[in-house]
């Protein structure tokens, strides 16, 4: 392996954002990249002032110099390309969702053992700055005891559709948006076990000819008996993020509160001492390393906080999280959520991984 990593990147819409960080990093080399749609390729390497690109996966697979693939290509084909790169010896950063069903997950998880390789997938959420400040007070004991959480992920996504892949088999506004929300519920309550919910499909969706539930609202309790609520919607109008932050989560503790976000550099925090009002904290000066492109729709800062986190794993010999297996227990946490929806029941996650026949 050379000194830096060489990354390949697959799919070069969202992929921009990747090409950003590894053309910013001291840790990363760009060796190429990759799109079915070659107009997209030169786009990209007039944009970032770069040559190497291919418009096929199998050609920048049989590269030797590239260590790490980053795949965001439509969410449906994601397993696909992990289980290609693992074969390739190459390791793996793929954008969420990990995949949209457990279908492929134990071939996944055998061919992730058989390679030896790192499988990360990218929660850009987790990466974004009030959430690593979040993360960084609850980890510092700030909130006492989780009690208990909220998450979100609210936008009025519609424009989506406009996406061929958005029609086809495997979409739905749970694994592709949602998933950002469960993830931030599943990163402070990694055991969760039983799930309730409801979800409608509203006309607005159905307009589109789709029949997925765009507004959605679920309990998940882990072992212990804490719980996070955890609430969707995508197709229907919002306040918009100057009153409500697209994505947020609280957390709520024996001594302590705090709500961070996204798209807003914002995060608000109430510790000992306990004040009436929750103390604000803006983080407007990293707009322009977070916000790299003309609006704020592209997510390089997260994805270059994250690149450098995984390349610091992989020095020090440690597991860039998440990983394989912990992407596919949030995938467990997503299906007994439908399962849920589908009988209105209270459904168990560690059945999904028993009906599947999946071992993490
Ligand atoms: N916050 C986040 O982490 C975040 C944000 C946006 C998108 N995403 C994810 O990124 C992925 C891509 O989303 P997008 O918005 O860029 O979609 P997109 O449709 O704009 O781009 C996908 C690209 O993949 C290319 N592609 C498809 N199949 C290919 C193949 N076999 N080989 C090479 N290229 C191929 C397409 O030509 C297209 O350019 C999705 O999984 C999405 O969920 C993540």
């Amino acid at each position: 392996m050379s000194e830096k990593l060489r990354m390949g990147v697959l799919g070069l819409g969202e992929g921009r954002s990747i090409i950003s960080a590894a053309v910013n990093s001291p840790c990363w080399e760009l060796g190429c990249i990759c799109d079915l749609n070659e107009e997209l390729c030169k786009e990209r390497c007039r944009e970032f002032g770069v040559s190497n690109y291919t418009v096929s996966y199998e050609e920048m697979l049989a590269d030797k110099t590239i260590d790490v693939i980053g795949i965001y290509t439509p969410d449906q084909l994601h397993a696909e390309h992990i289980k290609m790169a693992l074969a390739a010896g190459k390791h793996v950063i793929c954008t969420k969702p990990l995949m949209v069903s457990l279908d492929q997950a134990q071939s996944l998880l055998d061919a992730w053992k058989k390679s030896g390789r790192h499988v990360f997938v990218g929660q850009s959420s987790r990466y974004f700055e009030p959430m690593r400040r979040q993360r960084e007070d609850y980890l510092a004991g700030r909130h006492g005891d989780l009690v208990t959480l909220e998450t979100h992920y609210i936008s009025d996504s519609r424009w989506f559709l406009a996406r061929d892949w958005s029609h086809a088999k495997g979409f739905s506004w749970m694994y592709n948006f949602m998933i950002h929300a469960v993830d931030l519920a599943a990163w402070y309550l990694p055991d969760i076990e039983e799930v309730y919910g409801a979800g409608i499909v509203s006309e607005n969706t159905k307009a589109y000819g789709l029949e997925v539930p765009d507004t959605l609202k679920f309990l998940l309790k882990d072992k212990s008996g804490r719980f996070a609520s955890v609430t969707g919607a995508y197709a229907t109008p919002t306040l918009g993020s100057a009153v409500q932050q697209n994505i947020s989560c609280t957390l709520r503790g024996t001594k302590g509160i705090s709500q961070a976000g996204y798209p807003k550099l914002k995060y608000y925090t109430n510790f000992e001492p306990l004040e009436k009002t929750a103390a604000e904290h803006t983080f407007e000066e990293l707009h322009d390393y977070y916000f790299r492109f003309e609006a704020e729709n592209h997510h390089a800062g997260e994805y270059q906080n994250y690149i450098e986190y995984f390349a610091e794993c992989i020095g020090k010999g440690g597991t860039p999280l998440p990983d394989l297996r912990e992407g596919i227990h949030t995938l467990a946490v997503m299906e007994a959520m439908e399962k849920s929806l589908e009988t209105g029941q209270v459904a168990s996650v560690s059945e999904v991984l028993k009906r599947r026949n999946i071992s993490l």
